[in-house]
């Protein structure tokens, strides 16, 4: 799919679809809508005046055109002005893809004319990101008839021609950023395995201009890696870990690090998920899939920033070799965990990168995770949680993910809670018992980052779903790769 800047006239422009939105309450009177509407002779007056379109959010009506200039308007209804964010901008994009894959028809022109009170670059790159997300289809392992895709949108309008093409060309990077992810999310266990996901970074870095090194078991046993390597001791198929480094900033600059969980299969190990739902868990990779596809976007961006990426990545299976209850571990870290529960294997992994990363002498680190079941209670499907030791680091992430769509919302890691953790053999349990499960697992991660400015992301009701929004599909939405990359970009300036 090719996303880009127009400069043309709203008029003049040949194309078989115009999306336009309509502000609830509004006229024809105002901008570009004015001058379509003295085209198609008042046709869009008409609309308007006979109540057929309101402007309400979910109004849709599709005119059509004369001889030359677009073939078909579509008025897409936006609500209140007030409520015309960036979001908005993303919706529209998105039902405007659908509206055309509906008519089997692969290309179309969205105007930006309902946005101008958004700061137009943003504006821009948030209507490229929202087209582009909603063409994506994860086709890979289907053999019947590919239906229509959308190939092709033009973003037309927006008061300065270079400032909205570079902002188009950004969130078509976004958005295919995530695209990736979702991709990587969507390929079930037996093909995005530790060693296959590896295979991806590397490639993608190749791609890209990403220095990308890959650890096997030997590498991390000398590295003293040995909470990665009791979760996938119950797996025939070997962990990896993944480190993606993009130099954009000066030489001695202390880098920003994503770490995410790449969980390529998540069966519990010997403490059994149930079955039902058990497919789900191929996601649980998808904090790893956005980091892979977060660092391709800084890549290509060319953020002046140096950005490390870092991925463990493992199965956690059951089987006569796996990690048991009871069993007491070491960790890179240093610190000595008892495993009361297998199925608590995303901490044991993120333990060994988040001491990994510090290492790194990071300026602060972030890591996502498809944590816990108790995240998708607290916040349900439309936040991921944010925790963290950095006031004003988890505050960044809030304003990023308020801007990106992909929002988060704090949990506290107070002291109190830290009890639930403390064990007879070890220095601590990977489980905290069911109160407050995503924040215990929170505090269990924060024994590893040291004094680094750190931030966790719990995104197990955020990464994937049913695709109610119009540029989301069923399945992986690729959250939070636009979060992690709008927050490496806030922090450039
Ligand atoms: N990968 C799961 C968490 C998860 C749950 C992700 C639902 C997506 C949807 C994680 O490894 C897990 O199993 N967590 C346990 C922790 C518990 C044993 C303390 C959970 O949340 O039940
Ligand atoms: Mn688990
Ligand atoms: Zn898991």
């Amino acid at each position: 799919m090719k996303v880009r800047h127009v400069e043309a006239d709203l008029v003049t422009y040949d194309t078989p679809i115009l999306a336009i939105g309509v502000e609830e309450g509004g006229d024809a009177s105002g901008g570009g809508l004015a001058a379509v509407d003295a085209a198609l002779d008042g046709a869009i007056t008409r609309v308007i005046e006979s109540g057929d379109m309101a402007g309400e959010l979910g109004d849709e009506v599709l005119l059509y055109g004369g001889d030359s200039g677009p073939q078909r308007v579509l008025l897409l209804g936006l609500g209140k002005l007030e409520r015309i964010d960036h979001e908005a901008a993303r919706r529209m994009a998105g039902r405007a893809v659908r509206a055309a894959e509906r008519m089997r028809i692969t290309e179309l022109t969205i105007s930006m004319d309902a946005f101008s009170r958004l700061d137009e670059a943003s504006g821009a790159q948030a209507v490229a990101e929202g087209a582009t997300m909603a063409a994506w289809r994860y086709r890979e392992l289907k053999t019947d008839e590919e239906p229509t895709s959308v190939t092709a949108v033009h973003v037309i309008g927006g008061p300065s021609p270079d400032a909205t093409a570079a902002a188009v060309d950004a969130g078509a990077t976004i958005g295919a950023a995530a695209n990736f992810a979702r991709t990587l999310q969507s390929r079930p266990g037996n093909v995005a395995t530790p060693t296959h996901l590896a295979d991806e970074a590397v490639r993608m870095g190749a791609e890209v201009g990403l220095d990308v090194t890959v650890f096997d078991e030997t590498r991390m046993l000398k590295e003293g890696m040995h909470a990665i390597l009791a979760v996938s001791r119950g797996s025939v198929e070997e962990a990896r870990f993944i480190i993606m480094e993009h130099r954009g900033g000066s030489e001695g600059d202390a880098p920003l690090v994503l770490v995410g969980k790449g969980l390529t299969f998540d069966a519990g190990g010997i403490s059994l998920k149930p079955p039902k739902g058990m497919e789900e868990m191929k996601y649980d990779m998808s904090g790893g899939a956005a980091v892979i596809g977060a660092l391709q976007a800084i890549a290509e961006l060319g953020v002046p920033a140096n950005v490390i990426g870092i991925v463990p990545s493992s199965e956690n299976l059951p089987s006569g070799t796996a990690v048991k209850p009871g069993d007491v571990i070491d960790t890179l870290g240093g610190k000595s965990v008892e495993v009361i529960n297998t199925d608590a294997e995303g901490r044991l992994i993120l333990a060994d990168a988040l001491a990994y990363a510090v290492g790194l002498s990071p300026a602060a680190m972030i890591d996502c995770a498809t944590l816990t079941g108790a995240v998708v209670i607290a916040l349900g499907h439309h936040a991921a949680a944010v925790m963290g030791n950095d006031e004003g680091l988890m505050d960044e992430l809030i304003s990023a993910g308020e801007s990106s769509g992909e929002r988060c919302w704090p949990l506290p890691l107070w002291d109190d809670y830290r009890e639930q953790l403390d064990s007879e053999a070890a220095d601590m349990m990977n489980v905290g018992g069911r109160p407050g499960g995503a924040i215990t697992a929170g505090l269990f991660l924060k024994e590893f980052v040291g004094d680094v400015a750190w931030a966790h992301l719990d995104v197990a009701g955020t990464a994937y779903g049913d695709g109610k929004l119009s540029y989301q599909r069923k399945g992986a939405y690729g959250f939070p790769t636009r979060l992690l990359v709008q927050w490496v970009r806030s922090r450039v300036g």
